[in-house]
């Protein structure tokens, strides 16, 4: 078994598939898993409760986060993008992420800035995108069940507007590392996304 940290960092943009790309990684190599994403939307939930937003960030534990199902709403996902553009907030999430990341065994974190801010040493880098209108269906597809009010324009609108914010705000952009594998899940099914992911980690680990 592998006792030395070895991290494995997936970023990339809303609905690319990196959540589920990470998980299969977890289940393959046996190691833990961090959707950093879900820092972010606690912040922002409870910041869309009245409570100051560094002061949530500082607030936080793994509670807050172990029941994810009420942060994956689109509307946490926009108070989290809000929250995630201030430093102060980030300054304070990256210890618990960094711990998280160097642990013996290894871990697997996703979200936009593992490869470039977070881990900038990780051992395995994988930047994951798809194509904007697939991105768009693939979240609409996830959400329609929970919530049929929902369009497709809506979550299309949604997700050009946080990529945006994502991307351009001046602490940790949302950013492919340069040493990072481009993965573009566009036209790849699940598995074959998965396989090739699954064969970059080998090839990194010998
Ligand atoms: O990945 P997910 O869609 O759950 O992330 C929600 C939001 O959290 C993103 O839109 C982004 O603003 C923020 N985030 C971030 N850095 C990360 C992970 C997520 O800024 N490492």
């Amino acid at each position: 078994m592998n006792v030395k940290p070895f991290t494995i960092a997936l970023d990339g943009p809303a609905a690319a598939g990196k959540g589920t790309i990470a998980r299969a990684l977890s289940e393959h190599f046996s190691m833990p898993h961090l959707d950093t994403g879900l820092l972010y939307r606690a912040v922002g939930y409870k910041v869309s409760q009245g409570k100051n937003p560094l002061q949530a960030a500082i607030d936080l534990t793994e509670g807050d986060f172990a029941n994810p199902s009420q942060l994956r709403t689109r509307i946490a996902g926009e108070h989290a993008s809000q929250v995630a553009a201030m430093p102060e907030v980030r300054a304070q999430l990256l210890e618990f992420q960094r711990n998280f990341a160097r642990r013996n065994g290894g871990a697997i974190l996703d979200g936009r800035d593992i490869g470039t801010v977070i881990c900038p040493d990780a051992e395995v880098k994988l930047f994951v995108t798809a194509d904007d209108r697939t991105r768009a269906q693939r979240r609409f597809d996830e959400l329609w069940p929970n919530d049929p009010t929902l369009t497709y324009d809506a979550v299309f609108a949604d997700l050009q507007k946080r990529d945006a914010r994502d991307a351009s705000r001046d602490d940790a952009p949302m950013a492919q590392a340069d040493d990072a594998l481009l993965l573009d899940t566009t036209k790849l099914a699940i598995d074959a996304a998965v396989a090739a992911a699954v064969r970059f980690v080998q090839e990194k680990r010998t």
